[in-house]
């Protein structure tokens, strides 16, 4: 390995791109980050800057655009992308579709290309435990068989695992598609987390900006779950914990210690944890009371899942640390230091 591999990070301005930007920085990674703004913010930059002592380069880079993104590739020569851009609002993606298909595909397409071009052969992928949709047998191996998605944003993620799978059976590329289960948490500093833009969908998100009086208060879709109390269940992982399942991911692509072309890992922490034992914990750890009801049920929202991380914890050698306490207290944080003053302005 080159004493500082030049590591391609698209999204990197993004919740989970901007951590693994850190972890790379930290790692010892040369790191260059573009991502369109289209979901988050150039202070971010800074952000890392702080937190790592080093600074990023940065290029404002709409991935559909092939001549702007050929021309990075022209500018760095990258040893391998993390490839992060990407729209991810599910409900957004059943209204848009073809804005999904064209964003995240088009881009995919285009970065494959230019891998192409200027020979950068490895590449570690986003997917999502959304592929296995609501699995008969748990927890879930990367053996599961993969379902017909929810949503064209889930099937953004299938076609793009199929379109790696085809481009690295045919020698192109080297690919590591990491199937997150439930990313949340803030960086330790509180100095980034995650900004969704508009009204929250994901659990945390809503829980925090409740308890910040944001959101009057919060539905718990369903409590007639047949799960030990009636709401669903899903493997949350610390942000901070995933980033480090990129850096390992890299690590393996980098020294070439990858068994095939293609593989992929269940990123989760291997526990379920349902709705409501989360509101309970973050009642428990916080102090605050969350003004919520009980809904019916979310359309598309599976009963129960989660990982199966054994694969990940001997082949990959990552294994989650931070409990579900740290992603609480993380993400409360993060939300505290929103509320108190503005931050992140385009
Ligand atoms: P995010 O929206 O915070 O980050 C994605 C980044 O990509 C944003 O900064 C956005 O501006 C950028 N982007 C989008 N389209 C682009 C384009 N055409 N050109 C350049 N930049 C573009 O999302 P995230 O939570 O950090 O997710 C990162 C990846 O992980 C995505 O691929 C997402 O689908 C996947 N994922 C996320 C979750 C989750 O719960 N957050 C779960 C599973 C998979
Ligand atoms: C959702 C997406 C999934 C995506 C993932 C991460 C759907 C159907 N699935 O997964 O494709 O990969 O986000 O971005 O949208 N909940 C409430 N009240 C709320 C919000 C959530 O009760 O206000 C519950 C949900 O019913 C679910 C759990 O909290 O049981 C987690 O929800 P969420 O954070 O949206 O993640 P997923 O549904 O697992």
């Amino acid at each position: 390995m080159n004493s500082k591999p030049c590591i391609l990070v698209t999204g990197g301005t993004g919740f989970i791109g901007s951590h693994t930007a850190v972890a790379l920085l930290q790692a010892g990674f040369e790191t260059v980050i573009i991502d369109n703004l289209s979901n988050s913010y150039h202070e971010v930059i800074d952000r890392i800057d702080t937190i790592t002592g080093t600074r990023p380069a940065f290029h404002r880079v709409d991935m559909r655009d092939d001549q702007s993104l050929n021309e990075i590739f022209s500018l760095h020569q990258f040893d391998a992308v993390i490839h992060f851009a990407a729209l991810k609002a599910v409900s957004d993606s059943v209204d848009q579709p073809l804005l999904y298909y064209h964003n995240n595909l088009v881009s995919l397409l285009n970065l494959i290309n230019a891998c192409m071009q200027h020979k950068t052969d490895k590449l570690v992928f986003s997917s999502s435990c959304t592929v296995y949709g609501q699995p008969e047998q748990l927890p879930v191996t990367e053996n599961t068989p993969v379902q017909k998605p929810h949503s064209p944003y889930g099937n953004t993620k299938k076609i793009s695992e199929e379109i790696l799978r085809d481009c690295s059976a045919a020698s192109l590329l080297n690919v590591i598609s990491l199937r997150y289960f439930n990313p949340c948490g803030a960086h330790d500093t509180g100095l980034i987390g995650e900004f969704p833009i508009g009204k929250p969908n994901n659990l945390m998100p809503v829980i925090t900006q409740t308890a910040a009086g944001i959101i009057p208060q919060f539905e718990i879709f369903g409590n007639n779950y047949n799960t030990p109390d009636g709401s669903c269940i899903r493997d949350y992982i610390h942000i901070s914990d995933l980033a480090d399942a990129h850096v390992k991911a890299l690590e393996r692509l980098i020294r070439k210690q990858n068994d095939s072309c293609f593989e992929v890992f269940n990123v989760g922490t291997g526990t379920g944890i349902s709705v409501l034992e989360m509101v309970n914990a973050f009642e428990r750890l916080t102090g605050i009371k969350l003004k919520h009801t009980i809904s019916g049920r979310r359309a598309g929202d599976i009963e129960q899942i989660w990982a199966d991380t054994s694969k990940a914890e001997n082949v990959l050698g990552w294994k989650a640390k931070l409990t579900l306490d740290d992603m609480i207290l993380t993400a409360w944080k993060w939300q505290q230091q929103l509320t108190q003053k503005t931050v992140y302005t385009k």
